[in-house]
């Protein structure tokens, strides 16, 4: 697609944000493909802004729930993945074809162009071919059609790993829930599990956090609050409604768990204790059919 018919006016639409997120991984994490991502982004659609009203914290959170969601991937032993709103993440391009993985990708339909011309940017420049498994759907999550298309490039046997990550403080309730049972009936289908690091809970709400919101409602037009869960026992109980059994891990002891392998907190002079503090608020969970 020509790049004129692809948005590129950041902070305008629904997907800045993962163009920011990209550029954030390309600075400052070691992870495989972000910097050739971010590159080639700024090369084809010119400078992502930078955000000065982003905590130093939530750019190393966004480095841990990468590198967290992987690890639980990893012992999922999936090998279909689906990643729902995968923006400009390098998983894909990373797993998919390795040990017979087969991974889908999906962002709304924009965000998936902007990808796939990027990615076929980056195989060229590394040599390398487009991969054969992997595939990238635009679509909306929260579509029960649009969730099935995504999941009919599946074949033959194999649990599924359903990811999504940075994706479910955008949705209402009503499409939280829409989403949870389309993953219901391919998890059923299937076998395997959810996996996400978006619960993030009202409760405990600071002052900076609460300013934090707010900036980002003036500056995106987007105010997530109405979105979050009041707290850890509202989340659960949201998705043992609609039929999941729930673990859950409190992304602050994953902060202490994980902070040796992360690039970030040492590039922005951020302690472990610091870093935990700034994600009580937040948890992954991993949901399985009960
Ligand atoms: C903060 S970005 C995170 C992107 C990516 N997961 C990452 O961590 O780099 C949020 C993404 O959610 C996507 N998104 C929002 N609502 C969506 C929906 N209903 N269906 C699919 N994608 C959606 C946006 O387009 C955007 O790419």
């Amino acid at each position: 697609m020509p790049q004129a018919e692809i948005n590129t006016t950041f902070g305008k639409d629904s997907s800045f944000t993962a163009q920011r997120v990209a550029k954030h991984r390309g600075e400052h994490t070691d992870i495989p493909y972000a910097k050739q991502i971010s590159t080639i982004l700024e090369e084809l659609f010119g400078p992502v802004p930078d955000n000065p009203n982003i905590p130093v914290s939530f750019h190393a959170y966004l480095e841990l729930r990468y590198k967290y969601l992987d690890l639980l991937l990893k012992e999922s032993k999936a090998t279909k993945v689906f990643e729902i709103a995968s923006g400009l993440a390098p998983r894909g391009l990373i797993h998919s074809g390795t040990k017979g993985i087969q991974y889908v990708e999906m962002d709304l339909p924009e965000e998936m162009r902007l990808k796939e011309q990027i990615i076929r940017t980056l195989c060229k420049k590394q040599g390398i071919s487009f991969p054969e498994k992997l595939w990238l759907q635009g679509g909306d999550g929260s579509h029960p059609e649009d969730f099935k298309r995504a999941c009919d490039y599946f074949k033959g046997d194999g649990l599924l790993a359903i990811l999504f990550e940075g994706h479910w403080r955008y949705l209402s309730f009503d499409d939280k829930h829409e989403e949870l049972e389309s993953a219901r009936l391919e998890l059923t289908k299937h076998g395997g599990r959810l996996i996400t690091p978006d619960i993030e809970l009202l409760e405990g709400m600071t002052l900076a956090r609460s300013q934090a919101y707010e900036k980002f409602r003036q500056t995106s037009g987007k105010d997530v609050r109405p979105n979050l869960f009041k707290t850890l026992e509202h989340a659960i109980s949201f998705c043992k409604d609609r039929g999941f059994k729930v673990k859950y891990y409190s992304t602050a002891d994953t902060a202490r768990d994980m902070y040796d392998s992360l690039v970030s907190p040492k590039h922005f002079n951020l302690n472990k204790e610091d870093l935990a503090t700034s994600l009580s608020h937040r948890y992954t969970f991993v949901l399985e059919v009960a």
